[in-house]
């Protein structure tokens, strides 16, 4: 239903109220309410200030605080009612401050804006976020140095092209992730570092002519200083974009792990077994054990990548400085945090709860000649040939145990010999699996020595 009154914060000039239509592509109360909290805060940061400055009296001062306390217990208790023709949660909580408080409330938006409002409850809502990344980035980092200890010595092939490439060790293979997460987890740092500038009195655009400090209701907040532009504080939104492209490279590293834990816990690969807590069954096939919460988790990069993506569009075209457009940068920063969160959450205890299983994972370890770059280096370093003829002399071996269907460890000295005369029984203490993996010794290396140092290295850093 149309309203026919016109707004009462803003409606000064106008006769008639919004049409039906303009109130729902306007309104953003029906998400924006997630912002309550921040925007409570950001309005009892002004308000002590205002008093502190005396641009209000203090008594005034205090019958917003104490209002806005009250609101604030109606929001958590679910009581409060939020209201669409009040478009926002900024006019939302201001109009029942009015209601409670009676003209007092009026003063509260003085020297202020709902450019700069926005702009700072925004930046206090991906800030907690942040931090809730970096909690849900540091559990899973610890979830997979537990897998990474127990199974620092455990072969397994490591590949390249999805085709067995050389042996590595299950630990090693978990800690290429916790390097992964480890970025993630400095990227997320590093944009709060760079966000954490307040836009509150920045006003609407130009700043304001009441003696506000700025530097106090930034302390208050507990950012480390005021945006010094107060044309950018207000049109600023890139703390949104660096938080939605942190979300989307930690989403794509998610995305790899659960595709690795989708093909690993299959019937053809049983590497791992993942647990019921994290698995569902068929309807139809008793069998089943589906490894859906990795799928899942594959598939959310899609819209964290989505959210990234429509962000940038909407804000590439903006002049300065603040345009309703930015009102779209909500919900996609919210749905993005929000699986996001769920993601790491999910993986985090898929982690936790898999098994490997070590005998499969050593018995693929050895199949598909992935000791040959061990044979070859043998070639190098005791005959003394060229790495080039090595790797030639290798290859003809390699084609010989295939035709013969067996390994190269299954290779008979003679028939090694065939292919270089000089070559010696010694060969065959480097095709073993297990031996390949001991001598990968270099910094960075598969080697249980390394992978166990690593292990030790991060826990010293998560402490
Ligand atoms: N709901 C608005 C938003 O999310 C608040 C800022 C409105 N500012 C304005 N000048 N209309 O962007």
């Amino acid at each position: 239903m149309t309203d026919t009154t016109s707004n009462k914060m803003w409606g000064g000039r106008f006769a008639a109220g919004p049409d039906a239509i303009m109130e729902a592509i306007n309104a953003s109360i029906g998400f924006d309410k997630r912002m309550a909290a921040q925007d409570i805060a950001g309005s009892r940061a002004h308000a002590a200030m205002l008093a502190a400055t005396g641009i209000i009296d203090g008594s005034d001062a205090k019958a917003i605080e104490e209002g806005l306390l009250t609101i604030l217990s109606e929001i958590e208790g679910g009581t409060f009612q939020f209201s669409t023709a009040l478009e926002d949660i900024h006019m939302n909580v201001e109009a029942r401050l009015s209601e409670i408080i009676g003209a007092p409330a009026g003063r509260l938006h003085t020297g202020r804006s709902r450019n700069d409002q926005v702009a700072t409850d925004f930046k206090l809502w991906v800030r907690d976020q942040l931090d809730a990344a970096e909690t849900g980035l540091v559990a899973l980092m610890q979830a997979l140095l537990g897998q990474a200890e127990a199974g620092a010595d455990w072969v397994m092939p490591g590949f390249t092209h999805l085709q067995t490439a050389q042996p590595v060790t299950w630990g090693h293979h978990m800690m290429a992730y916790v390097e992964m997460f480890g970025r993630d987890l400095s990227r997320v740092r590093d944009a709060r570092v760079r966000m954490n500038e307040s836009p509150l009195g920045a006003a609407a655009l130009a700043g304001t002519s009441f003696p506000v400090d700025r530097e106090m209701t930034a302390q208050a907040l507990g950012f480390d200083r005021p945006a010094a532009n107060s044309l950018d504080a207000v049109s600023d939104r890139d703390f949104a974009l660096e938080f939605l492209s942190c979300a989307s490279i930690s989403a794509m590293h998610l995305s790899r792990f659960a595709e690795e834990l989708v093909i690993w816990s299959s019937a053809q690969f049983r590497f791992v077994a993942l647990s019921d807590r994290f698995s569902t069954g068929s309807s139809i096939m008793p069998q089943k054990k589906n490894p859906d919460a990795a799928e899942l988790i594959r598939a959310k990069v899609g819209r964290i990548f989505g959210a990234n993506t429509a962000l940038m569009m909407v804000m590439k075209g903006l002049p300065l400085t603040y345009s309703k457009d930015m009102q779209e940068d909500k919900e996609q920063v919210f749905d993005a945090a929000d699986n996001w969160m769920l993601a790491l959450a999910a993986m985090e205890g898929m982690v936790r709860d898999m098994t490997a299983n070590r005998d499969s994972l050593a018995s693929a370890a050895g199949s598909g000649f992935s000791t040959a770059t061990d044979l070859a280096d043998w070639l190098v370093r005791v005959l003394g040939l060229p790495f080039r003829e090595a790797h030639h002399i290798t290859g003809a071996l390699v084609g010989m145990a295939e035709s013969q269907g067996c390994d190269l460890p299954d290779l008979t000295l003679a028939q090694m010999q065939s292919e270089h005369a000089g070559i010696t029984a010694d060969v065959f203490t480097v095709l073993g699996v297990e031996n390949s993996v001991n001598s990968r010794v270099s910094y960075g290396g598969t080697a249980p020595a390394n992978v166990r140092a690593q292990v030790a290295r991060w826990k010293d850093i998560l402490g």
